[in-house]
C-alpha cells in the first residue's frame, strides 16, 4: 500500500483532535487519555508553526484516495548533537497492520538524518530490539558519519 506524506495542516486538525479523544488510540501512546477542545489543538499547532526549526510533523496520506490516516514526527532537534525524538501514530485504526509504520518511519529518518539511505538505528528500532511499549526512539547518528552526510 502507498504512503503519501506533507507537512500537517491547520485543516488536519479536525482529524487529529478524533484521534486525540479516541482513548483506544491515546492508551497506545502509553499518555494519561484527556478531553481535548479544538481551540487546545488549534493552539498547539500555532505553537508548532514557531517552532519548526526544533520539529518536523507530517501527515500520512492514503496513498490512493489521500485520507490523512496518522502522523510522524521529530520533535525536540538538537542540530548540534543530531538528535531528536522520534514519535508515530496511525489514527485510523483500520490501516494498523498494513506496513504502514515502517514505512513511514524510514521515509522520516531519512528525510531528517540521511536523504539517502536507513540508519543503522533503524533497523535497530524496527528490528528485534524494537521497544514495545515506548514512542519515543531516540536516534543518533555517529559524527564521523554525520559529518559526512546532509544535515537535519
Ligand atoms: C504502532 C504503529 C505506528 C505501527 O504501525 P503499523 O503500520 O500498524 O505497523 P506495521 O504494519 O508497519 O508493522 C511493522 C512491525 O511493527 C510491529 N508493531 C506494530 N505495532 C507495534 C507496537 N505498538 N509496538 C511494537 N511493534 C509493533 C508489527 O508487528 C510489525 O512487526 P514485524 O515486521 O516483525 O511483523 C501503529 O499501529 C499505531 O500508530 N498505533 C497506535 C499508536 C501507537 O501505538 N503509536 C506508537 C507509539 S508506541
Amino acid at each position: 500500500m502507498a504512503l503519501h506524506v506533507r507537512e500537517i495542516e491547520r485543516g488536519d486538525l479536525a482529524v487529529i483532535n478524533r484521534w486525540r479523544n479516541d482513548a483506544e488510540v491515546v492508551a497506545c501512546l502509553g499518555a494519561n487519555f484527556f478531553f481535548i477542545a479544538t481551540e487546545i489543538d488549534g493552539r498547539w499547532y500555532d505553537r508548532y508553526l514557531t517552532e519548526r526549526d526544533k520539529a518536523v510533523r507530517l501527515a500520512m496520506l492514503d496513498g490512493v484516495d489521500g485520507a490523512v490516516i496518522g502522523c510522524v514526527n521529530l520533535t525536540n532537534i538538537h542540530r548540534i548533537n543530531r538528535a531528536a525524538e522520534f514519535s508515530i501514530v496511525i489514527g485510523e485504526k483500520s490501516y494498523w497492520g498494513r506496513g504502514l509504520g515502517v514505512a513511514a518511519a524510514e521515509t522520516m529518518l531519512k528525510h531528517g538524518f540521511l536523504r539517502s539511505e536507513p540508519p543503522p538505528h533503524l533497523s535497530r528500532c524496527l528490528g528485534d530490539q524494537r521497544p514495545r511499549n515506548s514512542h519515543l526512539w531516540e536516534m543518533r547518528l555517529p559524527r564521523r558519519r554525520a559529518a559526512s552526510r546532509g544535515r537535519l
